[in-house]
């Protein structure tokens, strides 16, 4: 096991990605803290965690609240002890162009997908000090290649590319390690509303999965057991990474025959 007894904090939890992350560090002997903003979906990862006989406890928290971020660290202390392991990875997408896009939508997106992943890693970083942890971080693939009528997602996937490596600068003689991991496409929720939000979705999924030399889109358990990777032991001379998990995102050719 390769998180035995490690206390796993991961945001956006009750769903998708963060679902599947939280499950594979429960099954690696993590004691999970599940974080998301739906409390009920919070509480349906815990119950799969429990049946399968790990340990976790729901926290409902909005990552873009201080005051939320701060009641999520105490609870973890107070219930699990100092977190080994932080996992940001809630996250919204507005699929607009910027002129259609409010200064509402670009704020709320901004705070949500940056603002969070400042506000976890600064409130957990005492904790993190203590245990010697490791961040993960998840951006996407669209902190490098763009895609039409999503810049202020691209945007703040960047960031998170940058604020990784300068954060694993800055306390990388502390121990604690910082990386993120950029997926391509994967069968979730922000995938998902892509898809549904396209005139034919089963089409936009088939030509999503072209986009990947793998010709396909990946699953959430991929990232997962990347996660893990990063979080655990086998990775303790890698920080300031990007890990891209994409199946060979990028072309969208067809190989040359
Ligand atoms: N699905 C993809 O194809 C894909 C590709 C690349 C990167 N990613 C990244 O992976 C991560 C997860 O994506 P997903 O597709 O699983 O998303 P999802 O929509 O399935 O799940 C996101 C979860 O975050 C929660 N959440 C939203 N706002 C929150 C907030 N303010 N505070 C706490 N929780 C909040 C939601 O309730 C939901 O449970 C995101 O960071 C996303 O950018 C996803």
């Amino acid at each position: 096991m390769k998180l035995k007894d490690k206390v796993c904090v991961v945001t956006g939890a009750g769903a998708g990605i963060g679902r599947a992350i939280a499950l594979e560090m429960a099954r690696e002997g993590g004691r999970v803290v599940v974080a998301d903003i739906v409390e009920l979906a919070a509480a349906q990862t815990v119950h799969q965690i429990r049946e399968a006989g790990g340990e976790a406890i729901a926290v409902a928290t909005d990552v873009a609240d201080p005051d939320s971020v701060i009641r999520l660290a105490a609870h973890t202390q107070q219930r699990f002890g100092d977190a080994d392991v932080l996992v940001n990875n809630a996250a919204i997408q507005i699929s607009k162009l910027v002129e259609d896009t409010t200064p509402e939508e670009w704020q709320r997106q901004m705070s949500v997908n940056v603002g969070g992943v400042f506000l976890c890693s600064k409130y957990f970083l005492p904790q993190l000090r203590r245990t010697r942890g490791a961040i993960v971080n998840l951006s996407s693939v669209n902190g490098y290649f763009v895609e039409p009528m999503c810049a202020g997602y691209c945007a703040t996937k960047g960031a998170i590319i940058a604020f990784t490596k300068a954060m694993a600068i800055d306390h990388g003689w502390e121990g604690i390690r910082v990386n993120c991991i950029c997926p391509g496409y994967i069968d979730a929720g922000l995938a998902e509303a892509y898809f549904q939000a396209q005139p034919d979705p089963a089409a936009a999924r088939a030509a999503a999965g072209k986009l990947h030399a793998l010709g396909r889109v990946g699953r959430p358990e991929e990232v997962a057991r990347a996660a893990v990777f990063l979080a655990g032991p086998d990775a303790s001379f890698i920080t300031g990474s990007a890990l891209v998990v994409d199946g060979g995102f990028g072309s969208g050719l067809p190989p040359a025959r």
